[in-house]
C-alpha cells in the first residue's frame, strides 16, 4: 500500500511539473490500485494527464455593511481548472459532481448562478454567485446555456436560462450578445423583467445589436369612403431598428471651448472627456402608412461607431 502511494506521488509530482500549474486528481487512489503493476500505472496516469479538473472555487467579495458595521462578505465563486483540496458533492444531485473532469483543451465555465439577495445597511444588493461549473469544448462563438436561479430559497424561486456568449472569434473581436429577449417572472413586488441572450456573434467593443419595433402599415390597403374600417387588414411590419451597445476605448478627448482668434489651432480653454461614445453612425429609413393615411418613417441604425 505504502509503496503504491509513493509511486503515485512520484508520478503526480512528475505530471505537475510537466503540465505547469495544473493539478491532477491523483490523490484519489483506492484499494484497486494496490495490486496494479507498473504498466497499468503508466496507462492510468496517461489518462489522467488528458483530463483536468473543472470546479467551483471560493471567491469572497465585500457586499456592504451590516447592522453592527461589520463588512458583509459573500462567496461569489468562480470556475477554475484546478482540483480543489476539499470537494463535497451535492448528495441530492448525483448528476452534478462538484468536480468535473475536462479533456485538456476544453473550457471550464460557469453553468449556473444564484442571484443572492443580500440585505445590507445600503439596501438589498443582488450578487451573482456562481453555483456550478462545467466543461465546454473549444468552439466558435456561440450561445451556451447559463442558468440564473432568481430568488433562491424563497417562494419566488425560479430558474431562467439567460445564456452566455462564449467561443472563438478572429483577432480583435469578442463573442457578444447580438439579440436579446426579455422574459418576466413573478417576484414579491410583481412582474420582473430579465434580459435573456438569444443569439451571439463576433464583434467589436462598440457594435449594433438587434432591437425590433413593430408597426401597422396601412399602405397596402385602400380605404374607401363608407367601407367598414374593422374589416381593413393592415400589414404588421417588424422592423429591426437596432441599438448601439458597448464601450469605446477611453482615449482622452479634448473639446475646445475657447480658441485663440489669431491662431485657431491653439486652444485657450478646453474640456477634457475620457470617453468616446458608442453611437449610431449609419441609418436606413423605413416608410409606412398610418391608419389615418399619413406617411410615417422609422429610422433604423445600420452601423455603430465610436464618436
Ligand atoms: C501488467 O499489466 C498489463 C496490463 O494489464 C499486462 O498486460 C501485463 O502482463 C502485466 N504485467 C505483469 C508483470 O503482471
Ligand atoms: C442581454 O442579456 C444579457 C444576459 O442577461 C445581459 O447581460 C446583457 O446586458 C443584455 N444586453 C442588453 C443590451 O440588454
Ligand atoms: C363592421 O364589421 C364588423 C365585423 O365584420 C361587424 O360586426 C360590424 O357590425 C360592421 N359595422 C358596420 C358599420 O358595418
Amino acid at each position: 500500500m505504502r509503496s503504491t502511494r509513493r509511486w503515485w506521488i512520484v508520478l503526480g509530482g512528475f505530471t505537475l511539473v510537466y503540465l505547469g500549474n495544473v493539478c491532477l486528481a491523483v490523490g484519489a487512489d483506492n484499494e484497486s490500485t494496490i495490486e496494479v503493476n507498473a504498466t497499468q500505472v503508466t496507462e492510468e496516469s496517461k489518462q489522467q494527464q488528458q483530463h483536468l479538473c473543472c470546479a467551483r472555487h471560493e471567491k469572497m467579495i465585500d457586499v456592504g455593511y451590516g447592522m453592527s458595521d461589520q463588512v458583509i462578505q459573500v462567496d461569489a465563486g468562480h470556475c477554475r481548472r484546478l482540483c480543489p483540496r476539499h470537494a463535497v458533492d451535492d448528495p441530492g444531485d448525483a448528476s452534478r459532481p462538484a468536480v468535473q473532469r475536462c479533456p485538456l483543451d476544453w473550457h471550464c465555465r460557469p453553468n449556473s448562478a444564484r442571484l443572492e439577495r443580500i440585505s445590507t445597511l445600503q439596501g438589498v444588493r443582488v450578487i451573482e454567485a456562481v453555483d456550478s461549473c462545467d466543461c465546454t469544448p473549444k468552439q466558435a462563438c456561440s450561445r451556451e446555456p447559463y442558468t440564473y436561479v432568481v430568488y433562491p430559497g424563497t417562494p419566488h424561486q425560479a430558474d431562467i436560462d439567460v445564456g452566455l456568449c462564449m467561443g472563438h472569434c478572429s483577432k480583435g473581436l469578442g463573442c457578444k450578445p447580438m439579440r436579446n429577449r426579455t422574459i418576466s417572472i413573478v417576484g414579491p413586488n410583481g412582474d420582473e423583467v430579465h434580459q435573456v441572450i438569444e443569439e451571439c456573434g463576433c464583434s467589436d467593443n462598440c457594435y449594433r445589436m438587434t432591437h425590433v419595433e413593430t408597426v401597422l402599415d396601412f399602405s397596402e390597403v385602400e380605404i374607401k369612403d363608407g367601407s367598414n374600417s374593422t374589416e381593413v387588414k393592415p400589414l404588421v411590419r417588424a422592423i429591426d431598428v437596432g441599438q448601439c451597445i458597448g464601450s469605446c476605448p477611453g482615449k482622452e478627448k479634448e473639446t475646445c471651448l475657447l480658441r485663440d482668434k489669431k491662431d485657431p489651432t491653439r486652444c485657450l480653454a478646453g474640456l477634457y472627456s475620457k470617453q468616446h461614445y458608442c453611437t449610431p453612425a449609419r441609418f436606413k429609413i423605413h416608410e409606412y402608412r398610418s391608419r389615418r393615411g399619413a406617411m410615417r418613417e422609422i429610422i433604423a441604425i445600420t452601423q455603430c461607431a465610436c464618436v
